[in-house]
């Protein structure tokens, strides 16, 4: 059996597995924080997540998405999203990590490294100068995560959770 993890490109024949999975690894990395209502949540998964939002999204000619599977099993995805620009980010030609998760039990097993790296080769490959990406302020793993991949920050963004208005870090890397 296959057990090599592969990174491919995401297409309209994924949105109900990313969907799910992109649901299941929000609900697992936030649910349980202290400062997340769950109904902030729910009002917010419910839109992003559901599998028309993501059929919607796989259509978006400025979205791209890649999948990660280990032996056909989709454990993560990340989205990044072209002519996407916040006022601190530098560059002519930024882009955006939007999205870069792990299913729970595959988190520091090397799935989001490998997902940031086929981003950044991507984003190499396109000619952008810039990743930006907005992270929350009390995610310390993903900050951690993201250091060490030298991004660094350049402000603040509000990201909306429900009702809820949290601040997002917004960290950039040179490409
Ligand atoms: C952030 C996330 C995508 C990272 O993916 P991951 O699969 O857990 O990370 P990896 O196993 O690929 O780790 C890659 C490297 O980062 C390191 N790393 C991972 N977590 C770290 C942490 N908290 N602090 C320091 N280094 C860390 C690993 O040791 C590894 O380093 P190495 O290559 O030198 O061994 C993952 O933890 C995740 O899905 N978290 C929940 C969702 C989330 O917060 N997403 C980001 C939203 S902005």
């Amino acid at each position: 059996m296959e057990t090599v993890l592969k990174i491919r490109f995401a297409d309209a024949n994924d949105a109900e597995t990313l969907a799910h999975i992109a649901w299941k690894s929000f609900y697992d990395a936030f649910a349980d924080h202290p400062r997340n209502a769950p109904e902030d949540m729910k009002a917010y998964m419910d839109e992003a997540f559901s599998e028309a939002a993501i059929a919607e999204d796989l259509a978006d000619k400025d979205a791209v998405y890649f999948v990660a599977e280990l032996a056909g099993k989709m454990v993560g995805y990340a989205k990044l999203k072209q002519n996407s620009r916040e006022e601190c980010v530098a560059g002519e030609r930024p882009i955006e990590l939007c999205r870069l998760y792990s299913l729970s039990d595959y988190i520091g097993k090397g799935i989001g490294k490998s997902l940031m790296l086929e981003c950044l080769e991507f984003a190499e490959d396109e000619k952008h100068d810039v990743m930006w990406l907005g992270v929350w302020e009390y995610n310390f793993r993903a900050q951690d995560f993201y250091k060490k991949f030298g991004f660094e920050k350049c402000g603040e963004h509000v990201f909306q959770l429900g009702s809820d208005p949290q601040i997002d870090w917004v960290l950039q890397k040179r490409i």
